[in-house]
């Protein structure tokens, strides 16, 4: 994991003023069956990301991408819940599993719930206003 995954202290405090209104509601599936983006696959437009933010975004493949905006750098975690597959949603101060509440934080580290494993960092890039899966 490179220091460019990484998702800085800032993301933690802007994800807790937006509040989980600030991200969509996300369903869970839990057939841990979500396949994993593929590079080049375009997931967002950096506009649509609040600045400082935290958004849950799912990729046109159905799978979930945890993105961490800070100005025009923009960096990501998979959003597939650790324990069984379900989709993470953000809630407020952390990221929360519906399927069995499994809680994770910002560098996608779990800290309740049956998850022992963290979220995976994802590479993405911004090219022409697109967020990018690398
Ligand atoms: S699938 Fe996420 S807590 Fe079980």
């Amino acid at each position: 994991m490179t220091d460019q995954m990484l998702p800085t202290r800032r993301h933690v405090l802007a994800a807790a003023a937006l509040g989980a209104a600030g991200a969509p509601l996300l369903a869970g599936c839990g057939d841990g069956t979500n396949p994993a983006p593929s590079a080049g696959d375009a997931i967002a437009r950096l506009e649509d990301l609040p600045d400082g933010g935290v958004k849950v975004v799912m990729t046109n493949a159905g799978s979930p991408v945890v993105l961490f905006r800070d100005g025009e750098r923009v960096t990501a975690l998979s959003g597939v819940c650790t324990h069984q597959g379900c989709s993470v949603r953000n809630e407020v101060k952390h990221l929360l599993c519906p399927c069995h509440n499994s809680k994770f934080d910002f560098e996608g580290v779990p800290f309740e719930g049956p998850a022992t494993e963290p979220l995976p960092p994802l590479d993405v890039m911004v090219e022409g206003g697109d967020v990018v899966v690398a």
